[in-house]
């Protein structure tokens, strides 16, 4: 990243509205119409840059900068907030007649015959959210609570990336947006796995994830989390009014506000609706969210409005909700598992039952503290429920069913693995085995080392290390690289080909960038993505080993704790002598960007203008990977500006200070001339 200064507050401040827009342009390009024109890396670059402004120009940071994406400082509770209008809920549909019977009511109370034109929604399950914007601006988002008030939850809201800060072409003066803040089913389910490894406690639906997501006093713990929205009306809207559902929606969309258009439907009458049910029915368990039900809109708005509403629903909607996947069986068994960084967690053993098409044997008793929520013993009858973790829930207990002979869960003071002694810390809700040489605790540390997301092990899947481990061939990563053809030999059913396979897969490993090897050591509350941040901050392994508390604390999204965990990490004796090892085999583990040509080192671009064959960032990260600078403004010290068309100001300073002006073509000549392949 560039990290040159502007010269004055005035460039700071040209510069930084130029991020800005640019940041908001390709948020909206991204979430709103899914078209996203640069890479998230590049994207990032932006907010880099952005964010080094804003840490010198404080006085830059407004509320709707898209620095405030990352959390703000944490609140002390959340003050109410009086909706525009009630949030209203909507009435139930069970079945076919229920839908008939509403058509019919409505045909009664508009006195016609005519069919009703029809808008159906997704119902998602998440948690019902408000946004006011005035002269485009987000200004507000609060909960919707009893439906007359709500809390304010503005500084979380802002956290989601799918959330407008700004609206786009000609949005209203004045608007309150209603959506549904949700988790898709990916994102969540990471989280959950993540959670898990590092044991905290995981959720037990996407649905309650949103909802203890968005209650955060501090939302720099929202940020993290992986929350998205999907706008389905409005509360109050300013000028032009539209005439239907349907041209709201897609006004919405059109002013940035992310809305499902592609799975809403628009039906001539009621036969067509029931038609839609059933296909969404069948669509369920591809989307990738979590849906509970349909909803049905009278399309007209002209038609809602002589519909009205009754005191909490109004009367031209209606929710038909979908058979909750849950099913009744027997609690057999509870197994602890031991993860690679020593928490162990209790897993239930289930009488095999099918649950809306999956045979479920196994569901996720998360922590202690759950065992004791619901209070469930061995031999139990419980209901077990698939709500979008691949990991079934178990939600209710049938004490009446018990016939005495339940046992108890109890928590456990020594290893099921390796019997060392367990302890609980203070706020954990999982004891943990600190057993260096635990074989639970290897095993799971080989299989998230070698795993996609970090050495990426072709070939070295969970068979191959249960027998690496069983002929005790390895006890530690390092172990990985002493292998030899001799010693896959050993193994069941492994010819030639295969060993040599692996060995190979083993040696192109090697090669990974730091990011991935960091987050394949498993490091305590590193994850692929602060592993990223870390291997781009310091470049090298050894940098990072050296590093100090406050640096590391000084590096936005480390917190304390990952802090904490980065330097115990490096003061373990093992663990170093298993990083000197790797070594000695010949990893040395480079972050991607640095490893790059030096064409055109020590010289200093600025772009400026409409470019057309690259974006800024793009430009900027040409000249980076060639070992060159990219500054923001212009200065004495700026080698080129690269210039597009209707370039302003800063090609005006760059002529009064004789620096070489480069059009598009000229900059990606004078590329292909210096270039070392990176
Ligand atoms: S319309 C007046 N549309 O379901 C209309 N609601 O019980 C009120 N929901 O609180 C809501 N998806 O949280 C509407 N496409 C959708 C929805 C939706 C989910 C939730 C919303 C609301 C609850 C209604």
């Amino acid at each position: 990243m560039q990290t040159e200064l502007p010269d004055s507050a005035e460039q700071a401040k040209e510069e930084h509205a130029d991020l800005s827009a640019q940041l908001h342009h390709h948020a909206y390009l991204y979430h709103a119409l899914d078209r996203p024109e640069i890479s998230d890396a590049e994207y990032d670059q932006i907010l880099q840059r952005l964010l080094l402004l804003e840490d010198n120009y404080p006085e830059l940071i407004t509320s709707d900068s898209p620095s405030q994406r990352i959390g703000a400082a944490p609140v002390e509770g959340f003050t109410q907030a009086q909706h525009s209008k009630p949030m209203l809920s909507l009435e139930n549909a069970f079945n076919e007649s229920d839908l008939r019977e509403f058509d019919n009511r409505l045909k009664r109370f508009l006195a016609s015959s005519k069919d009703i034109e029809y808008l159906c929604e997704m119902k998602l399950d998440g948690v019902a959210v408000a946004l006011t914007y005035q002269h485009g601006r987000l200004v507000r988002g609060a909960t919707r609570g009893d439906g007359i008030t709500g809390e304010e939850i503005t500084e979380n809201i802002r956290t989601i990336g799918a959330i407008p800060l700004q609206l786009q072409n000609k949005a209203p003066t004045r608007m309150e947006v209603r959506g549904e803040v949700y988790m898709e089913l990916e994102p969540f389910r990471r989280m959950n796995q993540l959670r898990r490894e590092e044991g905290e406690v995981s959720f037990a639906n996407p649905r309650n994830a949103t909802a203890g997501s968005l209650r955060q006093l501090d939302p720099r713990v929202t940020a993290k989390r992986p929350l998205t929205i999907n706008c389905y009306g409005v509360g109050e809207l300013s000028g032009r009014q539209p005439e239907t559902h349907f041209q709201l929606l897609e006004s919405l969309r059109r002013w940035g506000l992310k809305v499902n258009l592609e799975l809403l439907r628009v039906v001539p009458d009621i036969e067509e609706v029931l038609a839609c049910y059933q296909d969404m029915l069948q669509q369920r368990e591809a989307l990738p969210f979590e849906i509970d039900g349909m909803v049905v809109k009278v399309n007209s708005l002209a038609l809602q409005q002589e519909l009205g509403e009754k005191s909490r629903t109004p009367r031209w909607a209606i929710a038909c909700k979908f058979p909750p996947r849950q099913e009744q069986t027997i609690l057999e068994d509870v197994r602890l598992q031991v993860g690679r960084t020593g928490a162990i967690t209790p897993v239930a053993h289930l009488r095999p039952v099918t649950v809306g098409g999956v045979t479920v044997s196994r569901a996720s008793l998360h922590n202690w503290d759950e065992i004791d929520r619901l209070g469930i013993r061995i031999g139990d009858t419980v209901i077990v429920e698939r709500a979008g973790d691949v990991i079934p829930d178990i939600v209710k207990v049938l004490t009446e069913r018990r016939s005495g002979q339940e046992k108890e869960i109890v928590e456990p003071n020594h290893c099921p693995a390796c019997n060392s002694p367990v302890s609980r810390s203070e706020g954990e809700v999982v004891p943990r085995c600190h057993g260096l040489s635990c074989p639970a605790r290897l095993k799971e540390s080989l299989k998230h080392f070698v795993s996609r997301g970090a050495m990426d092990i072709e070939g070295m899947g969970d068979r191959v290390i249960d027998q690496l481990l069983r002929l005790n061939m390895v006890s530690s990563v390092a172990d990985i690289y002493k292998l030899t053809k001799e010693d896959f030999f050993r193994f069941e059913r492994m010819g030639e080909t295969l060993a040599e396979k692996l060995l190979g897969a083993i040696e192109q490993s090697k090669q990974r960038p730091l990011e991935k090897f960091l987050f394949g050591l498993g490091i305590r509350h590193v994850g692929s993505h602060l592993a990223k941040i870390l291997s781009r901050q310091f470049g090298s392994l050894d940098a990072l080993q050296r590093a100090e508390i406050a640096e590391l604390q000084s590096i936005h999204e480390v917190g304390p704790q990952v802090a904490k965990s980065v330097q115990a990490f490096f003061a373990d004796e093992h663990n170093l002598a298993v990083l000197q090892q790797l070594k000695e085999l010949g990893l040395n583990p480079q972050t991607a960007s640095r490893a790059r040509g030096q064409g055109l080192l020590g010289k200093t671009f600025v772009f400026t203008g409409s470019l057309e064959q690259f974006t800024r960032s793009e430009g900027q990260t040409l000249v980076e990977q060639q070992g060159g600078r990219a500054s923001g403004s212009v200065s004495k010290k700026t080698d080129y500006l690269v210039a597009g068309a209707n370039a302003g100001s800063k090609l005006t300073k760059a002529q009064s200070l004789n620096v070489t002006i480069l059009s598009e073509e000229e900059f990606l000549a004078l590329l292909e001339g210096v270039k070392e392949e990176p």
